[in-house]
């Protein structure tokens, strides 16, 4: 079994360019969406400090609905357009949130969450979902977060077949 074994202190830029080449050869080979995305997950909870959880929520119809994640349970759906994810995904566009409960709408999963990023995913033009993680931690996000769990999802896109999810 692939293990990745990326040193977790790198400075961030190394740390999200080895990720990315991890999440290749983890997923090499292998087009099933549902276990590809697990295991994008736990690649994620493995490498990321200080986040109390990662993972997807996918679209089906107008909605989003939670997909492979690691982490405590979490809402099931998420209405386009609602909350920091359907926020992200209505305007297909990242949000780095430092404090979620300045954020109007956000839902509150887990409440130990105190800071979320979010990043949709588009292939060929159709939104899929999106990436959302959270932290602990105030403010723990930055834009080096946003530009490497970006080139994440770049990386993924390809190496999932999302007709069959
Ligand atoms: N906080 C998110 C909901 C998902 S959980 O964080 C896992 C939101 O406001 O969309």
């Amino acid at each position: 079994m692939f293990a990745a074994d990326i040193d977790r202190a790198l400075p961030k830029k190394e740390l999200y360019r080895e990720l990315a080449a991890a999440l290749e050869s983890l997923l090499a080979g292998e087009s099933d969406a549902l276990a590809n995305l697990a295991n994008a997950s736990a690649l994620l909870a493995q490498t990321l400090e200080r986040i109390n959880w990662c993972g997807f929520y996918l679209v089906r119809g107008e909605d989003l609905v939670l997909g492979p994640f690691q982490g405590k349970p979490a809402c099931l759906r998420i209405a386009m357009g609602k909350g920091v994810c359907g926020t992200a995904a209505a305007r297909r566009e990242s949000l780095v949130v430092p404090d979620v409960a300045k954020f109007p709408g956000h839902i509150a999963c887990d409440p130990a969450s105190r800071s979320e990023i979010v990043v949709p995913i588009v292939e060929n033009g159709m939104l899929r979902g999106v990436l959302d993680v959270d932290s602990p931690e105030a403010a723990r996000f930055d834009e080096e977060d946003r530009e490497g769990l970006e080139r994440f999802v770049k990386t993924l896109v390809p190496l999932v077949d999302w007709r069959r999810l």
